[in-house]
């Protein structure tokens, strides 16, 4: 077996399709945007058997404080032969090599939570899938007094703008295990979706959701980050913003929004299931100390 970093637009497009393999119910990032996130922190991998692709990898420092991510993705019809095992450690070394002290992995299935759990990693956060029918035409409710909303795409730079008081605020509310860790270019990179709906309020976003388009299925969506500033909540902020959101997805043919919320965050997920959200999948985050004692 060799694994063999990412390097051409295939290469891109190979790491893709194990991904959309594995994990067929999510939207996969496009060439050009993995290419957008290019950066010698960031590893991606492709894992071949006599020139086959069989698996892919990527590494990197993950949103949490002091946490290295690493994804290894094995396609179905070549699991338990060692591939998965292989792709784990070239990741690890990578972390390992940025000074990071913990490893960070995901898991939405058995066979991979018993895969990292005989590396040691445990559940430290959950994660719950809720997903939106679209049926018909989505009405919002009326825009809250006091602020105006528009799109991040019609207001270039106001998204980049938002991190020092409204995002950093936000990602502080986060019901994760451990602090969120995310810098201004990740925020402006990772975090803004298209199309993204923001709150204004005295030329400052207060609030904001939006939708992650999905190329390769035009039938779904993912909803991007929602929320409203702590001085805006309980004003249905959200709930407006959320309903734009879906209103713009029922206008433009897409039939499933889905999201993914922490499982501590009763308010986000309680705030969907009034919205019609039906709760579809559950995802577990895992860590573990880069050496385990
Ligand atoms: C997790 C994953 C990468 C494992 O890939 P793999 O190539 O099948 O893993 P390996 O063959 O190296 O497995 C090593 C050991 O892990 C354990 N293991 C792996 N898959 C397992 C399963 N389905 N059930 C129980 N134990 C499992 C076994 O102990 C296995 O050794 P064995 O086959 O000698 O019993 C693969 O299942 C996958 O792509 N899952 C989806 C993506 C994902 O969740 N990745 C993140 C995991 S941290």
């Amino acid at each position: 077996m060799d694994i063999a970093p990412c390097v051409s637009d295939d290469d891109y497009e190979q790491w893709r399709q194990v991904r959309i393999a594995v994990l067929p119910y999510e939207r996969t990032s496009s060439v050009a945007e993995l290419r957008a996130g290019d950066s010698p922190e960031r590893l991606m991998v492709l894992a071949r058997v006599d020139g086959t692709v069989v698996g892919s990898g990527m590494a990197q420092p993950s949103d949490t404080a002091g946490g290295g991510s690493v994804i290894p993705r094995v396609l179905p019809e070549h699991r338990r032969r060692g591939v998965g095992t292989a792709l784990l450690h070239h990741l690890v070394a990578h972390v390992e090599r940025l000074g990071l002290p913990v490893l960070r992995a995901g898991a939405d299935d058995e066979g991979s939570l018993a895969f990292a759990e005989r590396f040691g990693f445990r559940e430290v956060n959950r994660e719950i899938e809720q997903t939106f029918r679209v049926e018909g035409p989505v009405e919002p409710t009326p825009v809250p007094a006091g602020v105006e909303v528009v799109t991040a795409h019609d207001r270039p730079g106001l998204w980049e703008a938002s991190y020092e008081r409204f995002g950093r605020e936000c990602l502080a509310d986060f019901a994760v295990d451990t602090p969120l860790e995310v810098s201004p270019e990740r925020w402006a990179r990772d975090w803004l979706v298209d199309p993204m709906f923001l709150a204004v309020h005295d030329g400052e976003v207060v609030g904001c959701a939006g939708l992650g388009l999905d190329a390769d299925d035009p039938s779904r969506a993912e909803n991007g980050l929602t929320a409203v500033r702590r001085d805006w909540r309980g004003r249905g902020l959200a709930i407006h913003l959320k309903l734009v959101a879906l209103a713009w997805a029922a206008d433009h043919g897409v039939s499933e929004v889905y999201t993914w919320t922490q499982d501590g965050n009763a308010a986000m997920r309680a705030l969907n299931t009034r919205l019609g959200y039906a709760t579809t999948r559950v995802g577990l985050q895992l860590a573990r100390p880069l050496h385990p004692a």
